[in-house]
């Protein structure tokens, strides 16, 4: 299937209103539904805490396009940064020689703000992913509240959309923001699992992985394709990685905090190595 644009109708109820129905379209790169149709389960290496690194002594290295394509040759399938508002680790220009420079696909993380949108309109990465954001967070803490914030959504969702861009929405495992996202005619969202990690290991963590299961049931039966990511390290990726729905996982700080020992690029072909694993 080539590129194509797909209508999409949605409706909305408040309270006990219905709004209307109305109708955009979308752009769905033929790569998607390459991507789609695959059962392989893809990493994306996110590399924003080596721009940590550098942006801690102000030098400029590490070289994050360098970082990028070690992360490559160890079998990462995209390369995911946020351009976090404050700028703590990835810059602007990061993105854009990131995107002229590797060989995978870029996947930008950013916040719903006009910034940020237009950013990714002129970088157009293949991918992108809409995360709220804090300030004073040390990392992002949860999902979208993609219901309270759908009127602001929809219109930086069609924005992104229209620039080509395939546009997911970073969520809880919640049925209510997964309808939403559903109504939003987004293709993709991405299953926030920070939760699940930092819950105890025994029934607090198998509560929050039924909890996930069940989400990327509901994500998969209203047709969207299901990310996951947040606070996955080599011992708890396994159970998640398991999910045979789950299209791509995105991992970041476990990988770097293990580039430091072995190196980015049998970081990432370990961590690769686990993922195979879980889908045997
Ligand atoms: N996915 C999203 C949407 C994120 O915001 C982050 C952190 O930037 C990650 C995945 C990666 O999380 P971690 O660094 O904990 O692996």
């Amino acid at each position: 299937m080539a590129d194509h644009w797909l209508r999409v109708n949605f409706s909305q109820h408040r309270g006990n209103e219905k709004r209307r129905i109305r109708r955009f379209w979308i752009f769905r790169p033929k790569a998607a539904d390459d991507d789609m149709n695959s059962s392989l389960l893809k990493l994306g290496v996110n590399i924003d805490h080596a721009a940590t690194v550098r942006q801690a002594r102000g030098t400029d290295y590490p070289n994050i396009v360098a970082i990028a394509q070690a992360a490559e040759d160890g079998g990462a399938d995209a390369i995911t940064v946020h351009l976090r508002e404050d700028r703590r680790h990835i810059q602007d220009c990061d993105v854009f020689e990131l995107q002229r420079s590797i060989s995978t696909h870029l996947n930008l993380e950013l916040a719903a703000t006009d910034e940020m949108v237009d950013i990714a309109c002129r970088l157009k990465p293949r991918a992108c992913c809409i995360v709220p954001e804090r300030r004073a967070e040390l990392t992002t803490e949860g999902g979208l509240d993609a219901v309270g914030l759908f009127d602001r959504l929809q219109l930086h969702c069609r924005k992104l959309s229209e620039a080509g861009i395939e546009v997911a929405l970073f969520l809880d495992p919640e049925l209510k923001q997964i309808e939403c996202a559903a109504n939003l005619g987004v293709p993709t969202i991405e299953l926030h699992t920070g939760t699940y990690a930092s819950a105890p290991a025994g029934s607090d963590q198998a509560k929050e992985l039924e909890t996930l299961n069940a989400a990327v049931t509901q994500a998969s039966a209203r047709g969207l394709r299901v990310n996951a990511g947040h606070g996955l390290h080599y011992d708890n990726v396994a159970a998640i990685a398991a999910i045979d729905e789950i299209n791509e996982l995105n991992i970041g700080h476990s990988i770097v905090a293990a580039a430091l020992f072995c190196g980015v690029e049998d970081a990432v072909r370990r961590m690769q190595g686990v993922l195979r694993g879980a889908r045997q």
